[in-house]
């Protein structure tokens, strides 16, 4: 484990004030209630230690841990995928500290958690990961899961955020309507690589629970919706769409539309995700699963024109089927991510608008070329 840098305060948007609610719900994983009041971890002067942090949510986070006070963030990351670009605005940051340590090492998660009051587990490999690499993605998701709540144990961290995804209801036919934190886990009709992703957060969060219920780690799940924003990556199936359809707009050439249109994604805005992070360490809320999506979903040609739009472009989508081999998350018709208990349980819900996080995340995108 090296630490390889210590780096500058980064200007980050301050978190807004949570109001903590009720933890627990019928439904939704059972909630120690007298642990649930010293579940609570105050961030203002805290060591939190973000794994996998080099990267689109770790640094988001990063940045409004430290607008709210953190006393010191720790930036995990073998770098595997994660770059030191996008942590780069904190280098030298009195705050901060990176370390270079991989989660499928016990070792290096040991010393990496030695007085650290709240971790946030990131580090996975999503969909696009485990159609790539599945032993490497079997590892990090679920033996690099169980390895960092054992290090949380062991240093008796006070809180483990993990961040889990609406993966756990799968992909296919089953996929409509509101998507709820008791909802079934659908196989049929999706990619593998999809349903296997979900199943590796489906174990991560069940090992949380197991840990809770033998050593009481105090732990919040957290099932993002596809995360895009500012520093996005080329990784995720869906923000990966948007983009395509960007890098196409800008050269001129149509967008594509893969089928008529209609069918729907649910996005989340990265600075709303780290809001959601900030607030699951603060609430009393333990031993729970949460969704954490955006304002409203779209369609994808509503995702289309908002990049036409931004773009100001009057192109015209070419509808065209996915090439042969395309890994693509399906559904079987309208469906959102409902984010309604996260509001009651960790006291958060999503502020920014689709149209205005494309405008974002595309002027960011614009200043990198
Ligand atoms: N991005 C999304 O659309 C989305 C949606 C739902 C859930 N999630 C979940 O949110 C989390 C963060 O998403 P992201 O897009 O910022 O992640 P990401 O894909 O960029 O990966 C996070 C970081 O983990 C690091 N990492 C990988 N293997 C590691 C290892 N063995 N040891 C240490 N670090 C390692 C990578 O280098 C990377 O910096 C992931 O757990 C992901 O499954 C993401």
């Amino acid at each position: 484990m090296t630490n390889i840098a210590n780096t500058p305060n980064a200007p980050s948007t301050p978190s807004t004030p949570i109001t903590p609610g009720t933890p627990g719900t019928p439904g939704t994983p059972g909630t120690h209630t007298g642990a649930a009041l010293s579940a609570a971890l105050p961030i203002q002067g805290a060591r939190i230690l973000i794994v996998g942090a080099a990267s689109l949510v770790g640094s988001h986070t990063a940045d409004h841990l430290l607008a709210a006070g953190v006393g010191e963030v720790i930036l995990l990351d073998n770098f595997a995928f994660g770059t030191h670009e996008a942590i780069a605005h904190l280098d030298n940051h009195p705050r901060v500290r990176v370390v270079r340590a991989d989660i499928t090492r016990l070792n290096e998660l040991l010393l990496a958690t030695e007085g650290v009051d709240g971790v946030l587990l990131l580090a996975a490999y999503m969909t696009l990961g485990f159609a790539q690499s599945p032993w490497q993605a079997i590892d990090v998701n679920i033996r690099g899961a169980q390895n960092v709540i054992e290090a949380c144990r062991v240093n008796k961290v006070r809180k483990l955020v993990f961040a889990s995804s609406n993966a756990v209801y799968g992909y296919g036919p089953g996929i409509k309507g509101a998507l709820v934190e008791e909802g079934p886990f659908h196989v049929t009709g999706a990619p593998p690589a999809a349903i296997m992703y979900g199943a590796s957060k489906i174990m991560g969060e069940q090992l949380c629970r197991q840990a809770h219920q033998k050593s009481g780690l105090q732990y919040v799940v957290l099932r993002y919706s596809t995360v895009y924003g500012e520093r996005q990556h080329y990784r995720a199936a869906n923000s990966l769409y948007i983009m395509e359809t960007y890098d196409k707009v800008r050269k001129g050439e149509r967008p594509v539309l893969p089928g008529d249109g209609s069918e729907s994604k649910h996005f989340v805005y990265v600075g709303d995700v780290a809001r959601a992070n900030l607030a699951a360490f603060e609430s009393p809320a333990t031993d729970v699963a949460v969704n954490v999506s955006g304002v409203d979903p779209t369609t994808t040609r509503e995702l289309v024109q908002m990049v036409l739009d931004y773009c100001k472009s009057d192109l015209q989508p070419e509808i065209r089927p996915d090439a042969p081999g395309t890994v693509r998350l399906t559904s079987g018709g309208a469906f959102h991510v409902a984010h309604e208990l996260a509001a009651t349980v960790i006291g958060w819900q999503p502020v920014v608008p689709m149209r205005e996080g494309i405008a974002r995340l595309l002027a960011w995108r614009e200043a990198q070329s």
